[in-house]
């Protein structure tokens, strides 16, 4: 009997710190061996002149989701995962989403249920939460994070979502008691809101005002404040979709001063820009997400960001929606920029875009590559030791990438639902040619392997950003606020008990 299932001989692999010539052997779905010369086994990958990369993880993508806008995105999640796995990822997580009126049980078992009959790869569930009400705080959030749902996303922003500093602060501490990881996008509601009237008042409608009406203070302003709120409970938190060069610095101050805060960007921070949402009519539209594309300096914000650590998560936002009725156009050509479903699909074109642009285009190592694509999100999301590496006893999850293969970016290509690409032709370098999750081949030859229904669900651990022995810096840990947080608080919007089980710290994350 062969001593492998599968072996993929001669390749060049890439961990987040190594790069060496290898075969990889797998049995039951488990990378057992990396060495040279290994023995026959039933299914051989020949990978010489071809780059062996850990599968993807992508920790930012909406499927299935209703909207802040009461929109429902355009992929499930058959066609979210399998335009994931055609771009080199095989782990998603995206978003169990509450909305205020519904309970949060339901909710995870309303997702839970669609996922698992439909996802061809592994996936795991942030919640997010728009109801922070006792129930949530002392009961709901609890048992979700022990069923391995371990990191919540609030907003700043959106009427339907968002909480005030006083539930952004109730949240942080039952995070913190009950070792969650809290992401939060942040934007200051009422800047943008401030602005927006104005805007329209004045008969301003066209896209191209999204990106006028979130202007970067708003969002830098929200950065600084939840990042103070963070550090009031001494909790780390991850800032999504930072897009801007006034948040970058933000954090990377606030970084450099010893908070635990770590960051997130996405493509469309690094290949489009605000222009892109002045176009004919309505098609600027297809532009539209929040934050906004900004322009040339906070791009190159964004690719110092990835380089330096201050930006360690790369993810998609994938947020796919049709350029019509359904999605982008509510109200046909009436519809104003207020009214714009906000979102880019990105999920299938996130790797090869930063392959392309990042390693090719030598401004990222490949190991840089592979951190913030994959080894850092399951760090940051639980996942280390089972997913984002090639390393003994990992889940057999990798791609087999063909650093010279050109490809050019059009719509038709591409697997999600969305009809359309904002990367529409764009020359890209590098190709995930075949793609592994647990050992089954599930994309070759540009052709899906996989059934609907064969992924699973991953339950996460502690974020390695709460998990670690690190300690935090001493004005995270005062004690004085200790005190105050292990009473509890008596007001009239909470009696939740704050007790953080341990000192919060910081991970070591392979991107400084
Ligand atoms: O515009 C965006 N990013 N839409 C998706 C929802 C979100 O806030 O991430
Ligand atoms: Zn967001
Ligand atoms: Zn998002």
């Amino acid at each position: 009997m062969e001593e492998f299932d599968l072996v993929v001989r001669d390749g060049w692999v890439a961990t987040a710190s190594e790069v060496f010539a290898a075969d990889v052997g797998v049995r039951d779905g488990v990378i057992t061996a990396i060495a040279k010369g290994l023995l026959r086994a039933k299914r051989e990958i020949n990978a010489s002149e071809r780059w062996v990369l850990p599968g993807g993880i992508d920790s930012h993508c909406h499927v299935e989701q209703l909207s802040g806008m009461g929109i429902m995105c355009v992929d499930d999640f058959y066609s979210a995962t399998v335009a994931a796995a055609f771009g080199g990822t095989t782990t998603i997580i995206p978003f169990a989403a509450q909305h205020r009126e519904m309970k949060i049980p339901d909710v995870v078992a309303d997702y839970a249920k669609r996922a698992r009959e439909k996802a061809v790869i592994d996936y795991g569930f942030h919640l997010i939460l728009a109801n922070p009400d006792e129930t949530a705080l002392n009961i709901d959030l609890p048992a979700v994070i022990r069923e391995g749902i371990t990191s919540l996303k609030v907003y700043m922003t959106y009427d339907k979502l968002r909480l005030d500093d006083h539930q952004l602060l109730d949240v942080l501490a039952v995070a913190a008691s009950e070792q969650a990881l809290v992401m939060v996008h942040a934007e200051n509601h009422d800047i943008i809101r401030w602005l927006a009237n104005r805007l329209l008042a004045r008969g301003h409608k066209a896209p191209k005002f999204h990106a006028v009406a979130h202007d970067p203070i708003a969002e830098g302003e929200a950065t600084n404040r939840a990042i103070a709120l963070s550090r009031l409970i001494g909790v780390p938190l991850l800032i999504v979709h930072v897009s801007a060069r006034e948040a970058i610095e933000t954090i990377r101050n606030a970084k450099q001063r010893g908070a635990a805060v770590y960051a997130e960007t996405c493509p469309q921070y690094l290949f489009l820009t605000a222009d892109d949402l002045d176009r004919n009519g309505l098609e600027g539209a297809m532009y539209c997400c929040s934050p906004p594309p900004r322009d040339k300096d906070s791009q190159d914000a964004v690719w110092a960001g990835l380089k330096d650590g201050t930006l360690p998560i790369f993810s998609s936002d994938h947020a796919p929606y049709r350029f019509d009725k359904t999605g982008k156009l509510p109200k046909g050509d009436a519809t104003t920029f207020k009214e714009m479903a906000n979102g880019l699909p990105g999920i299938e074109l996130r790797m090869p875009l930063l392959f392309s642009e990042g390693v090719m285009a030598g401004r990222l190592s490949l190991q840089e590559f592979v951190a913030l694509t994959s080894t850092n999100h399951a760090s940051m999301y639980g996942l280390t030791g089972r997913k984002g590496a090639i390393t003994i006893g990992a889940d057999a999850d990798f791609a087999v990438w063909n650093p010279n293969r050109e490809v050019t970016v059009t719509a038709s290509m591409l697997h999600d639902n969305t009809g359309y690409t904002p990367y529409e032709g764009r020359k890209l370098k590098g190709w995930p040619e075949i793609v592994v999750s647990r050992g089954r081949v599930v994309v070759e030859n540009n052709t899906l392997h996989a059934e609907r229904g064969s992924g699973q669900f991953l339950k996460r651990g502690t974020s390695d950003a709460l998990s670690s022995p690190e300690g935090i810096s001493v004005a995270e840990a005062r004690e004085a606020l200790r005190g105050l947080v292990d009473v509890g608080m008596e007001d009239e919007r909470s009696q939740t008990s704050l007790r953080p089980r341990r000192s919060p710290t910081r991970p070591t994350l392979t991107c400084r």
